[in-house]
């Protein structure tokens, strides 16, 4: 999967050693070829002669505006350097509300081209005419989409194929589907426990012990459902199957 971001903080994606993007799962996944990513700055794009993206915004009131014609050009330009067709994302948010049942369908495109607006956010025409598909990670407003990117690149990534080393680990993760009496919902994660048997007082659930694998499967199957139904019991609404919604959260 090829992922261009846009954006006019390119740096925030810089190559140094501890930059998100670069440790790792999602350093695992460009270094095994799954994953490419780009980082193209807006300004690049900019006609002006100060290489401005942004002006106040009509009407009045505090903030800048980013401005169509950098963002139109450099989305067309970023676009023509490869064929694949890119499915445009805007984070921003007004969006909706990102999910892995988002980051699912995301990851199996051949490419994504993602717009991080910046201060008070970009001119709606450009949007209308962009018509990307808009994203929130959260009901909070970050300084820019640059960290909302980085969150959708490192959720996609652990999802592409021979990312992950174990077979099953993204299966068995919080949030992906598992079967229930009326179809599918997707749930927590279970605890998980590793050496020393006891620490500081505190035992490992008997059961793990065991070597029963029946038993282990049935006992985390068990605490996953308990889990969410203290936690998020909002997840426990049943889903429509993944195999017959295209765009389910
Ligand atoms: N840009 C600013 N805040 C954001 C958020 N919560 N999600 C996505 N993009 C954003």
């Amino acid at each position: 999967m090829r992922v261009d971001i846009l954006t006019t903080f390119p740096e925030m994606f810089g190559a140094g050693a501890g930059a998100a993007l670069n440790s790792s799962i999602p350093s695992r996944a460009r270094a095994s070829g799954a994953l490419e990513w780009y980082a193209t700055n807006i300004r690049d794009y900019a006609t002006d002669k100060h290489q401005k993206t942004d002006d106040r915004p009509f009407g009045g009131g505090p903030g800048m505006v980013m401005m169509c014609q950098p963002v139109w050009d450099a989305v067309n330009a970023v676009e023509a350097m490869d064929p694949r067709p890119a499915t445009r994302v805007l984070l921003t948010p007004q969006g909706r509300r990102l999910t892995q049942g988002i980051v699912e369908s995301l990851a199996a495109k051949p490419r994504l081209l993602l717009i991080a607006g910046h201060y008070e956010g970009i001119d709606e025409r450009v949007i209308e005419a962009l018509a990307p598909m808009e994203l929130s990670i959260g009901d909070y407003v970050l300084s820019g989409g640059e960290l909302a990117a980085m969150v959708l690149i490192d959720a996609a990534a652990r999802l592409l194929p021979g990312v992950l080393g174990h077979e099953d680990s993204a299966s068995q993760d919080s949030f992906s589907h598992v079967p229930t009496g009326a179809g599918t919902a997707r749930l927590l994660d279970c605890p998980h426990y590793t050496k020393p048997r006891d620490w500081m007082g505190r035992s490992v659930p008997e059961v793990l012990l065991s070597g029963d694998h029946g038993a282990i499967a049935r006992w985390r199957s068990e605490q996953r459902r308990s889990r969410t139904l203290e936690r998020r019991p909002d997840l426990l609404a049943t889903l429509p199957d993944p195999d017959n919604a295209s765009s389910s959260g």
